[in-house]
């Protein structure tokens, strides 16, 4: 009963704020009190294909970054991922609930460690410099387009991955991300479908 609620609210949530960013103030609280209630069993909940479509669409980007981040973390399971896949990049997982980053930082592997590192921060206004991303992950997260543009490098992409496509309840529709990201400077969009799942990647105007 409670999770029928929690995916309601997380549905609710998303649809308002992907419209009216200004409203987030209105609904980080519970946001967060809901994510810091769920993480010790956040893992359980989530099948073991939900990362299937961010994978694919990953196998598809011709990147090697040197900084990544995979915002809206979690238990850092996609932070360990790009971890893994781009052995030269330092990886930040950041995330609004203090509790899902206890989680993911227990869950670290050893070999990991130094090399991925959890910060607490939202989404909506990010404690780091313009351009500072090679490449941005979001899986399941709800999107701040204009912040999300800012941090990423010229020439940067972008993946945002749902793990049960549009029965997700943070999901955002292809071309309602298509059309938020042109207008924050947005180009070469590429639609995934892996698992249940669905994603979407981009790439950011500019660099070399
Ligand atoms: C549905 S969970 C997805 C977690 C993880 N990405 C995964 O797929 O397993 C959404 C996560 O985004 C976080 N979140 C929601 N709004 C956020 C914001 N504005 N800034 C940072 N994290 C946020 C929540 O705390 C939660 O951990």
């Amino acid at each position: 009963m409670l999770e029928q609620l929690g995916r309601k609210f997380a549905r609710f949530t998303t649809n308002q704020v992907v419209r009216r960013p200004r409203l987030w103030p209105a609904f980080r609280w519970l946001t967060r009190s809901q994510f810091n209630r769920i993480a010790p069993r956040w893992d359980e909940m989530r099948s073991p294909e939900a990362f299937a479509s961010l994978e694919a669409a990953l196998d598809a980007l011709d990147v090697s970054p040197g900084r990544a981040l995979d915002l809206g973390t979690g238990t850092g399971r996609a932070a360990f991922l790009l971890a893994r896949r781009y052995p030269e990049a330092e990886v930040i997982g950041a995330d609004l609930a203090e509790e899902m980053l206890v989680e993911a930082r227990k869950l670290t592997p050893p070999e990991l460690e130094g090399r991925v590192r959890f910060e607490q921060a939202d989404a909506e206004r990010l404690p780091y410099p313009d351009g500072s991303f090679d490449l941005v992950t979001l899986a399941n997260m709800i999107p701040f387009f204009e912040e999300l543009a800012r941090v990423t490098a010229p020439g940067g992409a972008v993946v945002f991955s749902f793990s049960a496509g549009p029965e997700t309840p943070i999901y955002v529709p292809s071309d309602v991300l298509r059309a938020r990201l042109a207008d924050q400077g947005f180009a070469e969009f590429a639609d995934f479908a892996a698992g249940n799942g669905t994603a979407l990647s981009a790439r950011k105007r500019g660099g070399a």
